[in-house]
């Protein structure tokens, strides 16, 4: 479903600020993975996330996504197909701290002018129950613990039924039982068939995963 061949990633190519963040990465991802992006900081991870999201593209190389060839889309299309196809997770939640639990959910939907009130409403509840926090949808996002706002966090990147959950970082600002709470949620997310991608510098969090793709200087060591 996402595979890379060759890719190459270089920030202000030709100065002499150039920085090669990825070096000729092949990869591919199936339908149903539970995968691990793991290395220290600075090796690549976030890069290779956004590449696979489809919030920054290759400086050459190939990635397709679902059999689309993503760099001959233009910026609105691939909006378009990463607002259906990727959810994304970030490590500092990246919530509005003074809304509701409910409307932090319902933030993708906005967006989104073929799904209808009604829908709406059963699209957050659902979102919601599948992260186990039914009962806070009311609750102000300051109000609840980290590891709360991290599943809200979720519940918004599910909301619009992506099938590929991407996620930065999302255990690192969180204490290690709540970080293997949050981890039970992108398996549980997992059985239910969603492919999951997830960025971390920590080997026991990237142990939970099924697959551990080690990235060190912008190369793929192990896999
Ligand atoms: N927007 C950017 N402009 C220039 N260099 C960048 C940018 N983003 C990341 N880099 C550089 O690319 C390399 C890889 O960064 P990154 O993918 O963020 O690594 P990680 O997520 O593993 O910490 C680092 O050397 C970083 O400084
Ligand atoms: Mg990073």
């Amino acid at each position: 479903m996402m595979t890379l061949k060759n890719v190459n990633k270089i920030y202000d190519p030709r100065t002499d600020i150039a920085v090669h963040a990825l070096k000729n990465i092949n990869l591919n991802i199936e339908d149903g993975e539970l995968t691990a992006i793991m290395g220290v900081s600075g090796s690549g991870k976030s890069t290779l996330l956004h590449i696979l999201g489809c919030i920054d593209t290759a400086t050459d190389g190939e990635y397709i996504l679902n059999g689309y060839d993503v760099q001959k889309y233009s910026s609105n299309t691939l909006a378009e197909i990463r607002n259906e196809e990727i959810g994304f997770v970030l490590q500092n939640f990246g919530l509005m701290n003074d809304k509701t639990v409910y409307e932090n959910i319902s933030y993708p939907l906005i967006f989104n002018p073929a799904v209808k009130y009604k829908m709406m409403k059963k699209l957050i509840n659902e979102a919601a129950a599948s992260v186990g926090i039914s009962e806070l949808i009311k609750k102000n996002v300051s109000e609840i613990s980290g590891g709360q706002k991290q599943r809200v966090a979720i519940a918004r990147a599910i909301v619009n039924r992506p099938n590929i959950i991407l996620a930065d970082e999302p255990t690192a600002a969180l204490d290690k039982k709540t970080a293997f709470e949050i981890m039970e949620v992108f398996r549980e997310l997992n059985a239910k068939g969603k492919t999951v991608v997830i960025v971390t510098h920590d080997r026991s969090i990237a142990e939970k995963c099924r697959r551990i793709i080690e990235l060190d200087d912008g190369n793929i060591v192990s896999d």
